[in-house]
């Protein structure tokens, strides 16, 4: 029973679209506004940096504290794989927007630096490099996404950390498939 709440309170949390109510606060609609996401790199694009940062570290948030009050908690690690991947799910397909929601990067960031914050390192490793190479935050956040699961597995090595990481991969690209058509048209925005 205790579980299941978590998970609820874990989905509920993530549901809360950060970005689209700081840009609200700012009298701008992030859905009609650049990509049309909701997510951090949106708000940066289109409402500045300061609101863009605030939407990071908020989304970011959403992930990692279900995690670390799950794990304070004594829920087991499948458990807390399952509570990770509902506030994961919640931005993703958040119940306040008719469960149209966002990309999941930056939620996922929040998850994995509870689950696995080693393996975060690497995903970094590879976001970084590739965000200052070719400068499209979509192309970074792939690559990333593919690299988190191998780094989980690597680094925890247990099952319930690297399916829910796969899982959350999967999804984070799947929910970037018009950023891929765009990338591949040539007509991607390019981050500034
Ligand atoms: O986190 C989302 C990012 O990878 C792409 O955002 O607004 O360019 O579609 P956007």
């Amino acid at each position: 029973m205790k579980e299941i709440l978590f998970v609820l309170c874990a989905y509920l949390l993530g549901s809360i679209p950060t970005g689209l109510l700081l840009g609200k606060a700012f009298g701008i609609d992030i859905r009609k506004q650049g990509s049309g996401n909701i997510g951090a790199t949106n708000v940066y694009r289109t409402a500045g940096k300061k609101l863009g940062i605030l939407t990071l570290l908020g989304d970011c948030l959403k992930g990692l504290l279900p995690v670390l009050i799950a794990r304070a908690a004594g829920l087991s690690e499948a458990m807390i794989a399952g509570v990770a991947l509902a506030a994961f799910l919640g931005h993703v397909y958040t119940v306040f927007l008719g469960f149209k929601g966002g990309k999941g990067v930056a939620t996922a960031l929040g998850v994995f630096l509870g689950i696995s914050p080693l393996a975060i390192l690497l995903a970094l490793a590879v976001f970084v490099p590739v965000l200052y190479k070719w400068r499209y935050v979509s192309l970074a956040s792939i690559t990333a996404a593919g690299v988190a699961p191998l780094a989980v597995a690597v680094i925890e090595q247990r099952v319930e950390p690297t399916a829910m990481a796969l899982v959350i991969s999967f999804i984070v690209v799947w929910r970037h498939r018009e950023n891929i058509a765009r990338l591949r048209a040539g007509t991607e925005n390019a981050f500034r």
